[in-house]
């Protein structure tokens, strides 16, 4: 059907059949172009200009295949291995396919009967993962992103942890979780949702390896003690976000235990790497805490958003809400695994464990094990050749695929380097041939990678280096 005239039209199959045809084969030149490096991993405008652009453009008359390569135009290309940023999965091309399946089905899985074939995969798949972390009595839930997840765990703390039913009768007691400075900022978000303002969150210095510095738990309960604040959780991470270095587990799950705290691990873009023996140890003592969530949607090569929830005890993982809804079930009270909304923030819950289920049954787990120990040494052989090169500083020597550097002529004040490394990072967006970002780590600017893509290698890691020195002749103090 060329034209489509009616709502019924929408509809017709054959109509779906061509275009899906068409997009796949649009699809599948741009992964070819993009793996290749033959297109830029960004063509950056600014809002403003690519706002006009687009509102220019609504009243022309466009085909399937013009509106798809607009999108295309203006997007981030992930599957260009020049691409080394912010942590999302370059997704493997399958996941897109499920996807696909997925939104067709529309089933929302929070009510069983709504999506039986998503609850049963979901369900399948927690009990696999409870296993790998080590949870022997484990459970939880799939839900949208880890910022959702480590807030609903945190709820879920809550109610077990505080002295009153806070659900119920809220709270007057000032309650508190500690955390590394160097967390993801969506645990500092989740403290202020939940009310606890700025005495909520006690965050730990880092050492010089930018890891929580343990020894220093007591001494903030002690001061949290003496000024009245109630401290129920603490948060290690797995990694943190800018530098990618992972918090001793064991540590934490030790002075948890002395200072009956939750323990709940934030492993959002590296918890998966207990998949990968070369590098599984990063995780150790993770069987200890009392909660975990992970990514799929970072590391595990899915499309987003996908997140794991898990709770060592499955019990637990009922107490982040109390929910009545008698039109969605009849025992609205039961801890029932197979309805999942009653553990979850999502009511209309997508079948995000589709993803990573499609990719283990077809490929196996090997590949996330393979995905891990790629990008993991690849980070390494990168620091060394930082470390080996005079023109560049490596802020910390690298656990996961995250690193942290920059460029350095050992002539330049600190303040003019930090401004000549953020000029480097502006001019690489500008020019789009490859995609890093920055960060700042004691006040300091520093570039950034993420190796998420698996065709990443030396090659272009060497070239980007030779970009940025290039780059930096040009920058002019003002
Ligand atoms: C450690 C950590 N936690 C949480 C998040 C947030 O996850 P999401 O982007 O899935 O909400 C991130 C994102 O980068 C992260 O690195």
């Amino acid at each position: 059907m060329d034209e489509v005239k009616s709502l019924e039209d929408i509809f017709d199959e054959e109509h779906f059949r061509s275009k899906g045809h068409e997009l796949v084969d649009i699809l599948a030149d741009y992964l070819k172009e993009a793996k290749a490096s033959q297109i830029k991993t960004i063509n950056y405008k600014e809002p403003k200009q690519l706002l006009s652009e687009w509102t220019s453009r609504l009243n022309e008359k466009s085909s399937f295949a013009d509106l798809v390569q607009q999108v295309m135009d203006d997007s981030i290309h992930l599957h260009n291995p020049k691409y080394i940023g912010h942590q999302v999965a370059v997704t493997a091309p399958m996941s897109s396919l499920v996807d696909m399946l997925v939104s067709i089905l529309n089933n929302g899985v929070g009510v069983y009967e709504m999506g039986s074939a998503g609850t049963i995969v979901e369900k399948i798949l927690i009990d696999r993962f409870s296993k790998k972390f080590g949870f022997t009595d484990g459970g939880g839930f799939f839900t949208s992103g880890g910022t959702l997840a480590n807030l609903t765990v945190l709820l879920a703390a809550r109610q077990l942890k505080a002295p009153s039913n806070v659900w119920e009768g809220g709270s007057d007691q000032q309650l508190a979780l500690l955390v590394s400075d160097q967390a993801h900022y969506c645990v500092d978000r989740a403290v202020r949702v939940m009310g606890w303002g700025d005495n909520g969150i006690i965050k730990v210095p880092v050492d010089g390896e930018y890891r929580m510095r343990t020894d220093l738990i007591p001494q903030y309960m002690e001061e949290a003690k003496s000024k009245g604040i109630h401290v129920i959780a603490i948060v290690g991470s797995a990694p943190s976000t800018s530098t990618g270095k992972y918090d001793d587990l064991n540590e934490i799950a030790r002075y948890a235990k002395e200072y009956d705290l939750w323990f709940h691990v934030d492993g959002a873009h590296g918890g998966p790497v207990v998949y990968s023996p070369t590098f599984s140890h990063l995780m150790d003592g993770v069987d200890k805490a009392d909660s975990l969530i992970f990514d799929t949607h970072k590391m595990m090569l899915t499309s987003a958003l996908a997140t794991v929830v898990l709770f060592q005890h499955a019990k637990t993982s009922y107490s982040a809400f109390q929910v009545k809804a008698d039109y969605l079930w009849e025992k609205s009270h039961e801890a029932e695994w197979h309805n999942l909304a009653k553990r979850t923030f999502e009511c209309t819950k997508q079948m995000f464990a589709l993803r990573i289920f499609f990719l283990f049954q077809l490929y196996g787990e090997s590949i996330i094990d393979e995905h891990f120990t790629k990008t993991f040494t690849l980070a390494r052989t990168f620091a060394d050749i930082i470390t080996s090169n005079d023109a560049f500083d490596l802020a910390v020597y690298p656990d996961s695929n995250i690193v942290c550097f920059r460029w350095n002529n050992r002539i330049l004040e600190l303040d003019e380097m930090n401004k000549c490394n953020q000029y480097i990072r502006r001019q690489l967006l500008e020019d789009g041939k490859f995609y890093i970002v920055q960060t700042k780590l004691k006040g300091e600017t520093w570039l950034r990678i993420s190796i998420m893509n698996p065709l990443t290698t030396i090659i272009e890691l060497k070239e980007l280096l030779d970009l940025i020195e290039i780059t930096a002749i040009d920058f002019k103090i003002v």
